[in-house]
């Protein structure tokens, strides 16, 4: 495998087809998640796999709050949704779990699979707690299915724009 065209291939895919994706391939994706670095070797992440009938009430209940978008539609269609939690307070945790998500996506990728980062779970935070009890902190969510599009890359800065030369 070549990691930097897996890196250069990755896409936010907004559209997915209803095949089946079987939960061991998902569980393989997720052991990338939990070999990414986190700060003091504290693995903050914490993933839940919802359920279609979870997934249908969060994407409705994205939709009754913010009104129709694409990522509510994603919600509808992908057939697997993980939702990701931070399971304390420490300082470094978000940057944790963002490499962590980051692998996920890529594995995913390698496998052929498309994904999209969600953080507009966080717009809905307050009823998925009602829905999921669980009382860790809600960071994002993780679509991942069969793509039903192949999107162009969307425009990057080039390096020569963010290194920052010093003299
Ligand atoms: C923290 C974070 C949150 C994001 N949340 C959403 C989201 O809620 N809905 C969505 O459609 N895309 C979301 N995205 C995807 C970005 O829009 C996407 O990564 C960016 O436009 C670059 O496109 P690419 O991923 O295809 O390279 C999110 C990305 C990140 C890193």
């Amino acid at each position: 495998m070549n990691l930097l065209k897996e890196i250069q291939n990755r896409r936010s895919v907004r559209n997915y087809l209803t095949d089946e994706i079987s939960k061991d391939t998902v569980l393989d994706i997720l052991q990338a998640g939990i070999m990414a670095p986190s700060a003091k070797n504290n693995q903050p992440w914490r993933f839940v796999i919802v359920s279609t009938d979870i997934k249908n009430k969060i994407s409705d209940k994205m939709v009754e709050l913010v009104g129709p978008n694409k990522t509510a539609e994603v919600i509808k269609t992908v057939p697997y949704l993980i939702l990701v939690y931070n399971k304390d307070n420490e300082y470094f945790n978000h940057l944790s779990i963002g490499a962590a998500i980051e692998n996920i996506l890529l594995e995913a990728t390698n496998r052929g699979l498309g994904t999209l980062w969600i953080g507009y779970i966080k717009k809905i935070e307050d009823y998925v707690k009602e829905l999921v009890n669980i009382d860790y902190e809600l960071v994002s969510a993780i679509a991942i299915g069969v793509k039903n599009e192949d999107p162009v890359a969307r425009p990057r800065l080039k390096l020569e724009d963010v290194l920052i030369e010093t003299s």
